[in-house]
């Protein structure tokens, strides 16, 4: 199939990469002209496992085409997935100027008489979809299109998406018409899944009640993990034992700083949005991103109980500043926001990403900061030490070695990552969340 993709950021460089890779004939388009040039050279705008070589090959085959040239893009896909960017406006509803900006385009261009599939991959709330359909019809100054329109969320986990893309848990399409679920089906019938064919509405709230259902079950174990802190219980146990039960599963119940990330904070946010403007009361979505917001604020206190609130003086190790492991992508990171308080209340940071340094630099400056490209410099001489992304790498680490090199051996482990046992007993005094017989 002819494939067209419009934004080649982190779900459509990877979505068109996995349709080249079934065969498919692909074009991704992307406005930002250095992006596609990098594309082109084979450098990836991102860090994915696999997908540096996947991306080489297609293009190498002449399956996978990078471009800016929107004609060549809207001539070329019979299906035409758009992929941009649907970040949080200012009053937490999603900002969707990237989605109407490309239906505007799509009107304008799209060739007359010839099928189309318009797919809407980005996350957006309901209605938008039959907005984008208004908007290309606007802009189609009276030619005649010959387009139906289709919501396919996407489902994939940074870090792990070229996986996931081909082992997906469920493939969701609303459409308005068969003749579009019938050209989506065969897209997807090679894969061993179920395809769930919905209205476009359903389609569409199905991504925000599912990334709302994995932040509430974060939240929760975050919940659960206070209640931990304060009758002497270990979270990890209690999850672990709640896990067992497969009616609950033992996913996204891993008590931390909280979940950040370009979807969950934002995609919640906006799911509320969207039920207040229906006039529903969704409080148990609003005690989600409360507790989330709560929950760094108390992993810092234990190192304002610990320091007092001035650090002037102090110097931090910092392990991790990704969102999560798997990625260098920063976007929303809680880790982030923990390294500004510390770096707020005057301590100097020491950090270590195996992937995020770059975004890390960007996002951060310079002032108080030293990158560290070697994850044992952060310990060098360091008051502390932090663990604020879950990275395999971190765990690894020789910590029994390391003590020596570091002023006090005291951990924060934000993401309950290391054995309290095992770091106890090398001398450490650790900390680390609802797990209080460890501090
Ligand atoms: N990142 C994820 O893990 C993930 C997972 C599932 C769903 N989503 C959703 O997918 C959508 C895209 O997310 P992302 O993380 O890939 O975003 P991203 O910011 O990485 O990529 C968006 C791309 O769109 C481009 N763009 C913006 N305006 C454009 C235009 N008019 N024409 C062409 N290109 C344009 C940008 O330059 C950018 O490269 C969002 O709605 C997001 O919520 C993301």
């Amino acid at each position: 199939m002819k494939i067209t993709i419009i934004g080649t950021g982190y779900v459509g460089l990877v979505s068109g990469a996995v349709f080249a890779d079934w065969g498919h004939d692909v074009v991704c388009l992307d406005v930002n002209q250095d992006k596609i040039d990098k594309i082109k050279e084979g450098i990836m705008p991102i860090y994915e496992e696999g997908l540096e070589e996947l991306v080489k090959r297609i293009q190498k085959e002449g399956r996978f085409v990078a471009t800016t040239d929107y004609e060549l893009a809207m001539k070329h896909g019979e299906l035409i997935f758009i992929c941009v960017g649907t970040p949080s406006n200012q009053s937490g509803a999603a900002d969707l100027t990237y989605v109407f900006d490309v239906a505007k385009n799509i009107g304008e261009l799209l060739p007359e008489n010839q099928y189309r599939v318009i797919i809407t991959k980005s996350t957006v709330p309901v209605g938008t979809n039959h907005k984008v359909k208004e908007t290309i019809l606007k802009n189609s100054e009276g030619r005649k299109l010959d387009f139906d329109i289709c919501s396919n969320p996407e489902f994939l986990r940074e870090g792990t998406s070229i996986f996931d893309a081909n082992n997906t848990d469920r493939v969701v399409i609303g459409t308005e018409t068969d003749k579009a679920f019938e050209k989506m089906k065969e897209l997807y019938n090679h894969l061993e899944t179920t395809i769930l064919q919905t209205s476009i509405q359903s389609a569409e709230l199905i991504k925000y009640a599912s990334n709302a259902f994995l932040a509430t079950k974060i939240s929760f174990i975050n919940e659960i993990s206070q209640i931990c802190e304060r009758v002497g219980a270990d979270v990890k146990e209690v999850a672990q034992g709640m896990g067992l039960d497969n009616r609950i599963g033992g996913k996204f119940l891993n008590a931390g700083i909280g979940y950040g990330g370009s979807c969950f904070p934002k995609d919640v946010e906006a799911l509320y949005r969207t039920s207040s403007e229906k006039m529903y009361d969704f409080r148990l979505l609003r005690g989600v991103i409360d507790a989330n917001e709560r929950q760094k604020h108390y992993f810092m206190e234990k190192v304002w109980n610990k320091y007092g609130s001035n650090l002037d003086g102090y110097v931090f190790g910092v392990l991790g500043s990704a969102f999560k492991n798997g990625t260098d992508d920063t976007r929303k990171s809680v880790a982030l926001e923990v390294i500004k308080m510390l770096r707020g209340a005057g301590a100097k940071i020491k950090l270590a990403d195996p992937a995020a340094l770059e975004n890390s630099k960007r996002d951060l400056g310079t002032i108080g900061m030293e990158y560290c490209e070697e994850f044992n410099d952060v310990f060098d001489k360091s008051d502390a030490v932090f663990i604020l992304t879950e990275w395999s790498e971190f765990a690894n680490i020789n910590y029994e070695k390391m003590a020596s090199k570091l002023k006090s051996k005291v951990i924060f482990d934000g993401k309950n990552l290391l054995n309290p046992k095992v770091l106890t007993d090398l001398g450490y005094e650790y900390h680390s969340i609802g797990r209080s017989s460890y501090l």
